[in-house]
């Protein structure tokens, strides 16, 4: 899928679906705040949400204090509902891109992506990612990673994924992390089927 089409893809999702009727909606970012309390979240720490979406991740962190709050997505649809959604969207950076493509200029104590990973099916891509993951992931920084387990979906959003066991995703991420915890998560989607997830916390070396 190059980058126009994928673009297009998620662009549509939000619009014809809608942002609270996507499968990966939940009111609450449960697992995403306890991945991140679990990496040492505090209002001072900075977080990256890759792949954010439309998920209420950064205005949650916004009301907690956060003040360094930056979402990626690869759809300007995706960002556009979240800018829309907090009260001081200038509180939040907002980045159009593909992780796949994209370099980061600065880095960033907590890193945090839930369901994105996992549509990355090339080692190219997933080298890409982690390439974006060494420059974007301050030393001693903390990645927050959840995928659909192994016995999960083969598919979301219509698109294929890679599923993964917690161990999988903490040697995904290379040699250099520590993991915090690892675990399992089931997601109830908005229509009531359960998917579950893998997630790790892992500390980066240095
Ligand atoms: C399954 S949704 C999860 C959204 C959000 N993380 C959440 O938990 O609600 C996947 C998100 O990743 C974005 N996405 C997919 N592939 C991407 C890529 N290569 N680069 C950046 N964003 C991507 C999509 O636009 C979509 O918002």
């Amino acid at each position: 899928m190059d980058d126009i089409i994928r673009r297009d893809h998620w662009d549509d999702r939000y619009r014809t679906i809608g942002p609270t009727n996507v499968s990966w909606y939940e009111s609450e970012p449960r697992l995403s705040l306890a991945m991140l309390e679990l990496g040492g979240l505090d209002r001072h720490r900075s977080v990256i949400d890759l792949g954010g979406g439309a998920s209420s991740l950064s205005a949650r962190l916004v009301a907690r204090g956060n003040h360094d709050v930056t979402v990626l997505d690869v759809s300007a649809e995706a960002l556009r509902i979240t800018r829309s959604s907090i009260d001081d969207p200038d509180a939040v950076t907002f980045i159009e891109a593909d992780v796949t493509e994209w370099s980061p200029t600065r880095t960033w104590d907590l890193w945090h992506d839930r369901a994105v990973f996992h549509f990355l099916t090339g080692e190219d891509q997933r080298d890409n990612y982690r390439a974006a993951l060494r420059r974007g992931l301050a030393p001693g920084g903390v990645v927050c990673l959840a995928t659909f387990a192994a016995d999960g979906p083969e598919s979301c959003s219509g698109l294929p994924v890679r599923r993964y066991r917690p161990e999988e995703l903490l040697a995904e991420l290379g040699t250099a992390m520590d993991e915090i915890a690892s675990g399992r998560y089931l997601h109830t989607t908005p229509s009531g089927g359960v998917q579950p997830f893998s997630w790790v916390v892992a500390r980066r070396r240095g």
